[in-house]
C-alpha cells in the first residue's frame, strides 16, 4: 500500500476500487490478473481499444491552449522543449508548437501514435534519459488514464526542469465518480493539491489553479492544474 492508499484506509476509503466505496473523493481502477498480480497488458489493450475506437475525436479546444500558451510565455519566458502526455490525434502539440515556435512532442500508448505528426508511441509512466530536467512544461488532459498517478507524476515532474511546469487538465469528469475501466484515477478537484503534496514529497508543489476560458458542454468546469519544480 502507498502512503496515500493507507492514509486514506484510515480514513475508511478504500481507494483501490471505486466500487468498494461509492463517493470515496479518489478511486483508482486495479487492473488485475487471476493472481492478484498487475495486468498491463491488460491496460494497454483497453487503451488501444478505446483510442482506435474514438480516433476521430479531439477532446483539447485550441483557445485552452492558445491560452496555456499565454500563461506559460509570461511564467516562464524562454522555453525549448514541452511535452504533451496521451495526445491521440496530437492537437495540442500542434497547437503549442504554433503559439510557442518551440519543440513540444506528444506520447500516444496506442499503436496509432506513429500517424500523427510529432506524436511518439509511448506509455506516459516511462521517461526518456535525455528528458530528465531537460522540459520546459508538460501538458496532459490524460492523468486520468494512469494506473498509478504517483508514479506517473513523479516520471513526468523529474522531466520538468527546475522552474518548469507541468499544466494537469482536471474537468468534472475527472472527479472520483469518472473513474473506470479505462480512466482509471479519478480524484476530486478540491483533493487534487493534498494528493500532489503527498506525492511530491517537496520536489514539486501546485503553484494554482486556473480556470479554462471554454469548456464542453458535456462538462460542468474545466480547470487546469499548474504544478512546479521546485
Ligand atoms: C482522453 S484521451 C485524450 C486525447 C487527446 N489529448 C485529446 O484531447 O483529444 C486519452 C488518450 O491518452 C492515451 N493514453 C492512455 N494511457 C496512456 C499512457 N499510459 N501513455 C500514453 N498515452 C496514453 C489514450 O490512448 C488516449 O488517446
Amino acid at each position: 500500500m502507498s502512503v496515500v492508499e493507507k492514509m486514506f484506509a484510515k480514513l475508511g476509503y478504500v481507494p483501490k476500487l471505486r466500487d468498494d466505496k461509492p463517493g470515496a473523493p479518489f478511486s483508482l481502477y486495479s487492473y488485475k490478473k487471476a493472481d492478484g498480480s498487475f495486468d498491463y497488458e491488460h491496460y494497454r489493450k483497453i487503451q488501444e481499444e478505446a483510442n482506435i475506437l474514438k480516433i476521430e475525436s479531439v477532446w483539447v479546444r485550441e483557445g485552452n491552449i492558445e491560452f496555456l500558451a499565454n500563461y506559460l510565455k509570461r511564467n516562464l519566458g524562454a522555453m525549448k522543449f514541452g511535452i504533451c502526455h496521451g495526445t491521440r490525434r496530437g492537437k495540442e502539440q500542434e497547437w503549442f508548437r504554433k503559439c510557442l515556435g518551440v519543440e513540444v512532442i506528444g506520447t500516444e500508448i496506442s499503436s496509432t501514435a506513429t500517424t500523427f505528426p510529432n506524436t511518439i508511441q509511448w506509455d506516459f509512466h516511462e521517461v526518456k534519459p535525455e528528458w530528465l530536467n531537460a522540459v520546459d512544461f508538460i501538458y496532459s488532459n490524460s492523468f486520468d488514464h494512469s494506473f498509478d498517478p504517483e508514479k506517473c507524476l513523479n516520471a513526468w515532474m523529474i522531466c520538468i526542469r527546475p522552474g518548469g511546469l507541468c499544466i494537469l487538465e482536471h474537468t468534472s469528469g475527472h472527479e472520483a465518480s469518472g473513474a473506470n475501466e479505462l480512466d482509471p484515477f479519478g480524484a476530486d478537484l478540491v483533493l487534487m493539491p493534498y494528493l500532489i503534496a503527498t506525492w511530491s514529497k517537496g520536489k514539486f508543489a501546485v503553484r494554482e489553479i486556473l480556470d479554462a476560458p471554454s469548456h464542453r458542454s458535456n462538462v460542468k468546469y474545466v480547470s487546469f492544474i499548474v504544478i512546479q519544480k521546485l
